[in-house]
């Protein structure tokens, strides 16, 4: 089923970035959409903005009643709330992890958990946003990595499961797209560390090639075909010469894709 204008369509992590385009692109096409984050957005939203931290359950919770009140329906959850870490491995400490597992993977999970009941009424549509790091496992993002294909591995999961119901369930995987990533990434750099070169150079090749992404409304493009689509694929790559670099993955040996990402981010 394709939605109407009637559609609802809540995302998380809506204040800025990827999540702020996705949420006016689709309030500007008519769209009824609630956004959501810690923070509300700097700029006047053309969506509703309310707060919500996907790792606070109640806060979770209330978001449900806010949306069953106010709507009474949700069709389309896009579930973009994230953030990176950089840093080597063994100088991760466990608790950032955690807190980084906490957003990406539990936050995912648990506003899913709860929005499910009205997804399910409304034969709705799940977009998770993933990423192409999730099919690329970069040395100094490798926790972000593993979030990212949990996600993927979440998307293929649920699908299946909720099939039946009518609900689809998509991993959007943007690659290196213009938004606030960057500066919020966590930095684990430590002074006169083993890494501290080769993390401040893999770091500063992330950095510009964030810089030089696709703009953020292009995550808006692939969404809003999505939504209309009555079959929607299970991953959707956004950017042809992302396309072109999973198709390489695939055709390219393991051993020969470990040597570019250590040519490029690991050296
Ligand atoms: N930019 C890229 O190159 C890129 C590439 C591939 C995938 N992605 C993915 O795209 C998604 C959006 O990232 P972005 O690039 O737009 O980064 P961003 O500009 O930093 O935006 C991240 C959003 O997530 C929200 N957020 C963070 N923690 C949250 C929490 N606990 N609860 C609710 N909201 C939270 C932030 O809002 P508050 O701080 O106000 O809560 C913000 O609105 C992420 O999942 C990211 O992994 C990004």
């Amino acid at each position: 089923m394709s939605f109407n204008k009637h559609a609802v369509i809540l995302v998380t992590g809506a204040s800025q970035g990827i999540g702020f385009a996705v949420a006016e692109g689709f309030a500007k096409a008519g769209y009824r959409v609630v956004g959501v984050a810690r923070n509300l957005p700097k700029t006047k939203p053309s969506f509703d903005a309310q707060v919500m931290d996907v790792t606070q359950p109640q806060s979770i919770e209330n978001l449900f009643t806010y949306i069953q009140k106010t709507y009474q329906q949700l069709d389309v959850l896009i579930n973009n709330a994230g953030f990176g870490i950089a840093g080597a491995i063994e100088e991760t400490p466990v608790e950032e992890v955690k807190r980084l597992f906490a957003v990406n993977v539990m936050g995912l999970h648990h506003v899913t958990q709860v929005m499910l009941p009205l997804l399910k009424n409304t034969k709705g549509l799940i977009i998770n946003i993933g990423s192409v790091a999730g099919d690329f496992t970069i040395p100094f993002q490798t926790f972000y990595s593993m979030t990212k294909s949990s996600v993927a591995t979440y998307t293929e999961g649920l699908r299946q499961e909720l099939k039946p119901f009518g609900v689809r369930v998509v991993n959007v995987k943007p690659g290196d797209t213009k938004s606030n990533f960057s500066h919020q990434r966590l930095r684990l750099v430590k002074p006169n560390s083993l890494y501290q070169a080769r993390l401040e150079r893999s770091l500063a090749v992330m950095e510009k090639d964030e810089k030089n992404g696709l703009p953020a409304v292009s995550v808006y493009q692939v969404c809003r075909r999505l939504v209309r689509q009555k079959n929607p694929p299970i991953h959707v790559t956004v950017g042809l010469q992302y396309k072109f670099l999973q198709l390489l993955k695939w055709l390219l040996p393991r051993k020969f894709v470990q040597w570019l990402l250590y040519q490029i981010y690991g050296k």
